[in-house]
């Protein structure tokens, strides 16, 4: 699956790669923002990672 002829596993890994370092940076208060938004994504990062595991499962 492909969007603009990158595949879809590539953009939901870069999106996963953002995603740690958010979390890392949030959850070590090296980034300071409302710590709502380290638990919301958190749980967004572990969707994101599962689709993107299955996806690329699923593409060989
Ligand atoms: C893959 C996802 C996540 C990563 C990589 C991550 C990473 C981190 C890191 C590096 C810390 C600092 C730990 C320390 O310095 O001892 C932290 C703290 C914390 N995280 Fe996360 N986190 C994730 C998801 C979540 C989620 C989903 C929740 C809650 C729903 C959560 C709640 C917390 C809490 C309550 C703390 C303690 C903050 C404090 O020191 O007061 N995290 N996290």
């Amino acid at each position: 699956m492909t969007r603009a002829g990158v595949s879809l596993v590539i953009i939901l890994g870069i999106i996963n790669l953002l995603l740690v370092l958010f979390q890392v940076s949030t959850g070590k208060r090296w980034l300071k923002v409302n710590f709502i938004w380290h638990r919301r994504l958190g749980l967004l990062l572990l969707f994101t990672a599962i689709i993107h595991a299955i996806l690329a499962d699923l593409s060989h």
